[in-house]
């Protein structure tokens, strides 16, 4: 795997934009998977701070890996989350956006979002392909709304499972371990010391940290799995990497 390790957010943002700006010299276009949480939207905070032209948007179909199950005007929805943060700033046609619609039932919104996955993206073997899954991890080592406590819903054969949270009991649509392997690239944006000690565990132990923790499950087919990381979060790789 590949590690960056970055001593603040503003540095880690902007290389994964670099990054990102790379993959669409690519392709014609890029479809990419967005997560929630805090640190994706300090990235498009940034984003929407470029100046324009900087990224061609409209080369970008946008989907999610997760959402959490309220309508998408309720502060908790990841979609809510990236509309606030980035699409009310940058031009991104309406067509070019593929919400999981946390209002709907969540076993019907799996079986929904399961098939906007099969039509529109690339597949292989069956599987749809992003170009493009971009991560958190959760300080328990969850990804996407794959949690610790339903680490088999990462082998289950669909696209798209109900998944619950296990504090809240807060339901959630998550894409499973055969999508995000199947990705061309994955990338995990990882920031904070409370991610420190699973971050420690998967990068030194990761056969012992697969069985726990959905995070070290992620092991794209293609190779191509990078971290960006601040140092935070990479307390206790300073010797191993
Ligand atoms: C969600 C997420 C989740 C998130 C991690 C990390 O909707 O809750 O997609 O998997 O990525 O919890 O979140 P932070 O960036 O806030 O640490």
């Amino acid at each position: 795997m590949d590690i960056r390790v970055f001593d603040n957010m503003d540095d880690l943002t902007q290389s994964f934009t670099d990054w990102l700006a790379e993959r669409l010299t690519e392709k014609e276009y890029l479809t990419i998977s967005l997560s929630g949480g805090s640190t994706p939207k300090r990235l498009f905070d940034h984003w929407a701070s470029l100046p324009q032209g900087e990224i061609d948007w409209t080369k970008i179909k946008f989907f999610w890996g997760d959402e959490r199950c309220v309508p998408p005007e309720n502060e908790e929805s990841n979609y809510k989350m990236t509309k606030d943060h980035l699409f009310n700033f940058v031009s991104v046609p309406e067509k070019n956006i593929f919400r999981i619609q946390g209002e709907n039932e969540v076993e019907a919104e799996a079986e929904r979002y399961a098939t906007v996955l099969e039509q529109e993206l690339e597949s292989k073997n069956g599987t749809p392909v992003f170009d493009i899954m971009m991560l958190g991890m959760g300080d328990d080592g969850h990804t996407a709304s794959i949690f610790p406590h339903e680490i088999a819903l990462w082998e289950s054969n669909r696209n798209c499972v109900a998944a619950t949270h296990p504090e809240s009991g807060q339901k959630r649509v998550s894409v499973t371990g055969k999508v995000i392997n199947a990705a061309r690239h994955v990338v995990f944006l990882v920031t904070g010391e409370n991610k420190a000690e699973k971050i420690g565990e998967i990068v030194r132990q990761p056969n012992k940290a697969e069985k726990k923790y959905p995070a070290a499950l992620v092991q794209p087919d293609s190779g191509n799995l990078t971290w960006f990381m601040d140092n935070k979060a990479a307390k206790l790789l300073k010797s191993s990497v």
